[in-house]
């Protein structure tokens, strides 16, 4: 049985304490969309799991969108279609009723992503398209030095990309998602050369990890940054990011077909 706050929210975030600067912080970053676009293919009827405030659905497609916090149902515009209030857990669908699904940034918050993607497998006739991280590689960040914490909340919260593929079984691909420098979508390695935006608790608060981090872990890491940042040494090891056009980290791809 899943759980729900207030607003209805699932998992292990609270979507309507999270608050509205997740909007300005979390726009679709176009470039991300043509990866996502392309792992979805020529498919016309694509459900969204977990769809938040509809990021990358594209209006060439008939998206339905389910998404269980009300404050994030509210935050879709209008051009949008109204999203389902439903858990991916217990998708209201017929059995092959979408070519395709697709669910972004959202797994790692799942209460129980086996039956989950299960649902998913079980709607979709076509591809089943995944965004999200690979555990095994968010750790190899330079934010790792400055708050450990958060990125090893982010490890054990993503699950493994194998148990991801396992459940919906068929055939899969990974594929890494190169961020770009000037990403739109503020995920932690949105950041990777622009540091000083981190600083900004409000870019924090639209990364759900940071949710977790306590009042010493946030204030160490804002000290330490803004210290190494300051006198160079983040730069001395790190500088040469800044003029990295994009950065391979742990932001996949996982597609399956049947
Ligand atoms: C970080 S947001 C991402 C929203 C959107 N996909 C995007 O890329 O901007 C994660 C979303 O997953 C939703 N979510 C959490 N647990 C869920 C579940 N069990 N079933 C469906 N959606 C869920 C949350 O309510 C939230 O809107």
């Amino acid at each position: 049985m899943t759980t729900r706050t207030q607003d209805g929210s699932v998992g292990d975030v609270a979507h309507g304490a999270i608050g509205s600067g997740h909007a300005s912080f979390r726009r679709p970053d176009e470039r991300i969309a043509r990866f996502v676009a392309e792992a979805l293919g020529d498919a016309r009827k694509v459900l969204n799991v977990g769809a938040g405030a509809g990021s990358y659905e594209s209006a060439a497609r008939a998206v339905t969108a389910v998404e269980p916090s009300e404050s994030m149902r509210a935050r879709r515009p209008t051009g949008l279609t109204r999203a389902i209030d439903a858990v991916a857990e217990e998708l209201p669908f017929a059995d092959g009723e979408f070519d395709a699904a697709m669910t972004l940034f959202s797994v790692h918050q799942w209460s129980d992503v086996r039956t989950g993607l299960r649902e998913m497998r079980r709607v979709t006739v076509g591809p089943v398209v995944i965004l999200t991280c690979d555990p095994a590689l968010v750790r190899d960040f330079w934010l790792y030095r400055y708050a450990p914490e958060v990125l090893d909340i982010e490890a054990r919260r993503y699950p493994p990309v194998e148990e991801l593929a396992a459940a919906l079984g068929g055939a899969w691909t990974v594929q890494t998602v190169p961020v770009p420098l000037d990403c739109t979508d503020g995920f932690n390695e949105a950041y990777y050369g622009r540091p000083e935006l981190l600083l900004d608790p409000a870019a924090r608060q639209a990364c759900s990890a940071w949710s977790f981090a306590d009042d010493h872990a946030r204030e160490r890491f804002d000290r330490t940054l803004r210290r190494d940042l300051e006198s160079g040494v983040w730069d001395e090891e790190f500088g040469h990011l800044r003029g990295r056009p994009t950065y391979e980290g742990s932001l996949v791809i996982v597609r399956a077909t049947p």
